[in-house]
């Protein structure tokens, strides 16, 4: 059912005699859709505006043969599968082919069942090619999910704090007010708190809000700065009232990369959350530092901590999927994971700087990843 909808796989027939062509058409036409070429000059040209998946193409024609097609066929699409005709003669030259790139060939004379059989096997890979990149696109769009729900979770604790802020001293609001004499200036102080609350709320909807911008699903050139403050404009608070320290070491306005900032964010906001969960585990005097470096023709930004550290031996284990230390309900263990994947999808790497006597994550993205 599904089938009939996929259009039909594409196949550029190739050969300098007409019956040849005609026989291929008549075997071939009602599966696939077909495109025929009387020589190499004429496929090649063809092949731009049909964009073949397959290529059948005769060995020996007059002017550029079979081999210069399968050459030019690989250059400019490098998963076009090439089936080459040759006489039985030219053995030796098929397997040259096969060196060279083609994924099959086919002796002539051939009968019909001959050919559909060779093309049915180069269909059943471009349609196993076509499957897995279907998978990888789900799988790709399942993460970001996963991603997206790592940092709601990060989110709603930070704007927990102040909504619990703002009931409590609404609370204490309506106590006074059952009084018998109001406390004009009491009411002023609370009023002045629930407001300053509220813009903290506020500031952390602006964050999210440049975060889901439209555009965010692309690559554009931002600044790191501007990344790292809307991060922060995501978590600040919450370190703040827990007394956690954060630093961030002079940033320079210049220092611009091309990313994809929603994801970009998700991760240096996971590497916070994970860094503040270890730090607030001490009693006093955690702090966070993240810094950015231009390294010519990359970015590198840092998160570090002050927190106890990650034995050597788990290293590679924090980055599998699933692997938490954390409680039910606190940790899902794909932080580190999606974030990995992310960076790798900017073509960048995240590691831990093992010199460092802190915990250290590291963040390392070319400036131009696109
Ligand atoms: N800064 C850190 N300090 C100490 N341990 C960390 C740090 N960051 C990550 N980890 C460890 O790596 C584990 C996996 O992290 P992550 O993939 O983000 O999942 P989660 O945070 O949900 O547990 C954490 O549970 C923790 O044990
Ligand atoms: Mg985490």
């Amino acid at each position: 059912m599904q089938d009939k909808e996929k259009p039909k796989i594409k196949v550029l027939a190739v050969d300098d005699e007409e019956d040849a062509r005609k026989l291929i058409k008549a075997i071939l036409g009602s599966i696939y859709e077909i495109q025929l070429a009387e020589s190499a000059q004429d496929g090649i040209s063809k092949s731009d505006e049909f964009k073949p998946q397959i290529v059948l193409t005769d060995l020996k024609m007059p002017g550029e043969n079979g081999m210069s097609l399968l050459e030019a066929i690989r250059a400019k699409d490098p998963s076009a599968l090439v089936i080459i005709m040759t006489g039985y003669a030219d053995k030796a030259t098929a397997i040259e082919a096969i060196k060279k790139g083609a994924f099959d060939f086919l002796e002539k004379p051939f009968s019909p069942d001959e050919l559909r059989a060779a093309i049915g096997r180069a269909a059943e890979k471009v349609k196993l090619k076509e499957d897995l990149r279907i998978a990888e696109i789900k799988a790709f769009d399942n993460a970001r999910l996963a991603a997206l729900g790592e940092m709601a979770a990060g989110v709603a604790h930070e704007v927990n704090n102040p909504v619990t802020i703002i009931q409590g001293y609404a609370r204490v609001l309506k106590k006074l007010a059952g009084g018998v004499t109001l406390d004009k200036n009491k009411v002023l102080e609370i009023a002045e708190i629930i407001d300053k609350t509220s813009v903290r709320i506020a500031k952390i909807i602006t964050s999210l809000r440049k975060l889901a911008r439209p555009d965010t699903k692309e690559f554009s050139l931002i600044s790191v700065r501007e990344i790292i403050d809307d991060t922060i404009g995501l978590c600040g608070e919450r370190f703040k009232n827990s007394g956690v320290q954060l630093t961030i070491p002079e940033i320079s306005s210049n220092l611009v990369l091309q990313c994809n900032q929603l994801q970009l964010s998700q991760v240096i906001l996971n590497l916070l959350n994970n860094a503040y969960h270890e730090v607030s585990k001490k009693d006093e005097g955690g702090w966070i530092r993240i810094s950015a470096k231009d390294e010519g023709d990359q970015v590198e930004i840092a998160v570090t901590d002050s927190g106890h550290g990650i034995p050597a031996e788990l290293h590679d284990k924090i980055f599998q999927v699933f692997y938490t230390t954390k409680d039910v309900g606190e940790g899902t263990g794909l932080g580190l994971s999606l974030s990995r994947q992310m960076v790798e999808h900017h073509n960048g790497t995240l590691t831990i700087d093992k010199d460092s006597p802190n915990t250290s994550f590291v963040i390392r993205i070319p400036k131009s990843a696109a």
